[in-house]
Formats: C-alpha cells, sequence, structure tokens
C-alpha cells in the first residue's frame, strides 16, 4: 500500500480483517511520512516498511497495490506499479487529464495488468436498485440526472497538505476542488445513471460550469455543472465546501413519470410511489470485488479505469477553466474559532437545490452573485 496515512488508514482498516482472515498478505506499507499508528488495524508483523515506492516494487514485488497518494503523483506511481506487474486499486480521481487517462489505459494493456478505481459508492446495492428503477421504466423517461450537496470544510482542511486547494503542484495538475475529489463521488454516481440509462458510456458534447470559491485557494469550493450528453439525459452537479444546512449527497435522477432520489453516501434511496426514503444495505468492497477478478476474470471489476473515461473528461473541461470567481464581504460568513473556522455562503443551499431541480446554472436563474459559465464543446 503506497500512500499510507491519511486517507490510507481507511484503507488499512479494509485490508486488516482481509489480511487476518487469509485472504490476502499485507506486505509492505510505503509513505515519506512515519507511519500513523492506527488502532482499528495494527500493522502485522513481518510487513515491511518504505519511503519510495520503487525500492519497494523492486524488493517486494506485490500482486496488488493500493495507491493512495496525493491526485498529482497517481499517474508516475500506478505506470511504476503496473510496469512491475501489479494490479491497483488507484484511489480518485485516478488521474486529472483525458491525456492521462489514455496513457495509463496504454499501460495497462502493455502490462495486462488492471485498476480499480476508488469510487466505493459505486459498489452501492442502493445504486444498483436506482439504475434498476430508471431501466425498467420505473421512472418514465428519464429525462434529468442531478446530484447536490453541500458541505463544510473547516480552515485545518485546506491546511493538511501542500496539494489542499492546489491547481497545480510541482509543474502537475492537482485540482483539488470541490467537484474534482471531495464530491467526485456525486460526480460519478450521476455519470453511472447516465451509463445505465442510455447503456452506453458518457460520451459528453458540452461541459458548462460556474466555479466559485470563498477562500484564497486556486480552485472551486462551489461549483454548478452542466453536462450535455451526445446520446442521454443533460446531468447537473451542484455542489459546496461553504454549504448552510448539511446535505450529504443526493443523486436526483427525474423522468416523466417520477423522480428517484438517492443520498449516496448512506444509501437511502427513495422512489417513485413510496413514503420516504429506505436504506438498501449492502456495498461491495472494491478491493475484495478486485481479489475476486483477479481469481476469475469472469467477475466484472467495479470501477475499472475505463468507466472513469467521462470523469476524467470533466476534469479536464474543468482544468481549463478560469480561476474561479471569489465570493465574500456580506456574502460569507464565518462560523467557528481557530483551525475549525468554517466559511457559509448566505443562501447556497437554494441556489444548488434549484440548479439540481431545475437543471439551470446560478447565472440563468438570476442568482446576483453568479457569473459567466466556462462553456466547452467536446471534443475540442
Ligand atoms: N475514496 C474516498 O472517499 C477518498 C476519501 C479521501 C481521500 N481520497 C483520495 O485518497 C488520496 C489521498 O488523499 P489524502 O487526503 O489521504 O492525501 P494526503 O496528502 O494526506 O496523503 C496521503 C499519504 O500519502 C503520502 N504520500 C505522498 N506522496 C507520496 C509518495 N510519492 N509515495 C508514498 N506516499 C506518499 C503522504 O505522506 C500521506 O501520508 C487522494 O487521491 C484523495 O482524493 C479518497
Amino acid at each position: 500500500m503506497i500512500g499510507a496515512n491519511g486517507h490510507g488508514r481507511w484503507h488499512r482498516r479494509v485490508i486488516g480483517p482481509l489480511h487476518d482472515a487469509g485472504r490476502l498478505r499485507l506486505v509492505a506499507l510505503v509513505d515519506p511520512r512515519p507511519i500513523e499508528e492506527e488502532p482499528a488495524a495494527p500493522v502485522p508483523a513481518g510487513t515491511r516498511i518504505f519511503t519510495d515506492h520503487r525500492a519497494m516494487l523492486a524488493e517486494v514485488a506485490p500482486e496488488v497495490v493500493v495507491i493512495c497518494t496525493p491526485p498529482h503523483t497517481h499517474l508516475p506511481i500506478a505506470r511504476d506499479a503496473v510496469t512491475a506487474g501489479a494490479d491497483l486499486l488507484l484511489e480518485k480521481p485516478p488521474v486529472l487529464t483525458s491525456g492521462e487517462h489514455e496513457e495509463l489505459a496504454g499501460a495497462l494493456a502493455t502490462t495486462g495488468r488492471v485498476a480499480q478505481v476508488g469510487f466505493q459508492a459505486l459498489g452501492s446495492a442502493a445504486l444498483t436498485a436506482l439504475t434498476d428503477a430508471a431501466t425498467t421504466g420505473r421512472l418514465g423517461t428519464v429525462t434529468g440526472i442531478a446530484t447536490v450537496a453541500a458541505w463544510q470544510r473547516p480552515d485545518a482542511y485546506y491546511a493538511r497538505a501542500p496539494w489542499a486547494g492546489r491547481r497545480l503542484l510541482d509543474g502537475r495538475p492537482v485540482l483539488d476542488g470541490a467537484l474534482a475529489n471531495p464530491l467526485a463521488h456525486a460526480v460519478m454516481q450521476c455519470l453511472a445513471v447516465a451509463e445505465a440509462v442510455t447503456g452506453q458510456p458518457v460520451e459528453p458534447a458540452t461541459v458548462e460550469v460556474e466555479r466559485y470559491r470563498v477562500r484564497p485557494i486556486e480552485v472551486d469550493d462551489t461549483a454548478v455543472l452542466r453536462l450535455r450528453q451526445v446520446v442521454g439525459p443533460p446531468i447537473v452537479a451542484a455542489v459546496t465546501l461553504a454549504g448552510e444546512d448539511f446535505i450529504a449527497g443526493e443523486v436526483i435522477v427525474t423522468g416523466t413519470g417520477g423522480r428517484a432520489v438517492l443520498e449516496y453516501p448512506t444509501d437511502r434511496l427513495w422512489l417513485p410511489g413510496e413514503a420516504g426514503p429506505q436504506v438498501v444495505p449492502g456495498r461491495q468492497g472494491l478491493l475484495e470485488n478486485l481479489l475476486a477478478h483477479r481469481a476469475d476474470r469472469r467477475v466484472p471489476l467495479i470501477a475499472p479505469l475505463a468507466r472513469t473515461a467521462a470523469f476524467t473528461a470533466v476534469l479536464t473541461a474543468v482544468q481549463a477553466a478560469p480561476e474561479p470567481t471569489l465570493l465574500g464581504g456580506d456574502l460569507v460568513e464565518a462560523v467557528g474559532e481557530g483551525t475549525q473556522r468554517v466559511l457559509r455562503i448566505r443562501g447556497v443551499n437554494a441556489v444548488l437545490r434549484r440548479a439540481a431541480e431545475r437543471g439551470e446554472l446560478p447565472s440563468e436563474s438570476g442568482v446576483a452573485w453568479a457569473v459567466a459559465p466556462w462553456r466547452v464543446t467536446t471534443p475540442e
């Protein structure tokens, strides 16, 4: 496992029980920083510790590598790992441009290895129940797919790592915006629904995005994006890390015959005709699925790299957008103290909900602080 602290500790908690059960053997952890203790998943005796992934690949020759390092390091580390003969569980965002996607896909094809991408919500039974409803006509003809999420991130979040809030680092794209990173799952869930509805990979025709920020960062903390597909309904993602009341992340699928809402972080699904949301339990783990796929190639991967092509196409479009508009003054209020201070945009939740419900960008619905969107026609 490369990148053992930070979110890597979550992976160590997944790996621990699989190691204990003999399903895999954790052979090495790699991190330039000292390995933090994870009480729920103590490092097994005999696990080797490295500070450099190339040394680990050369000495340990692992069969599977989990990569949980900052996004701008993914491509070079992934290339090294597949060249050394490993299959990958690669954290999202897998890579940051369509060019990088092609490069990694080429490396997989050449080496015969596979990459599962860390979009864990794709393994959710609730998502399958939603796509089943959409494809069996329970919603009529699907006319729109949208997501809305309102989170808060304190000052400490942006201070935790050199890449936080950056567009570029060490000459490589990072693009640590709300859409690309914390709320990437919201975007990916919409793309997965779209793929199910049309029965084909999502092919963007246009991407329009309005990006805003409340801090001196280089990327968005608030964004509304609309993707029109070559075939299929439009997709709108309306998200913020400067929200008011918490909206965990809803995927809203609208059809001529009804509407379904999936709260993807909790797997609560509300289908037409039901009195309220119901938890649909069951998530297939990405690492377990990767092991099953390695044992029997007929078991499909849940999140193979190819399935993330449209997600990365969206990032590529956002990458080219101008700097997000800085919001401030009376519009933004600070709450809390010290490193836990958060900033909230007054009225933002209503703006995002309207965007998701109507498929309108804020600038199209008369929001005073909204600016004209960045528009990309693909392929450009
Ligand atoms: N799937 C999810 O829900 C989810 C949640 C959080 C983060 N992530 C993703 O996980 C990845 C890591 O995020 P994070 O917030 O933990 O980042 P982080 O900056 O905290 O880095 C994680 C670890 O990687 C180490 N690292 C950095 N460069 C390295 C290198 N070259 N070799 C080995 N280790 C290296 C760091 O020292 C750190 O311990 C990102 O891609 C992020 O988007 C995914």
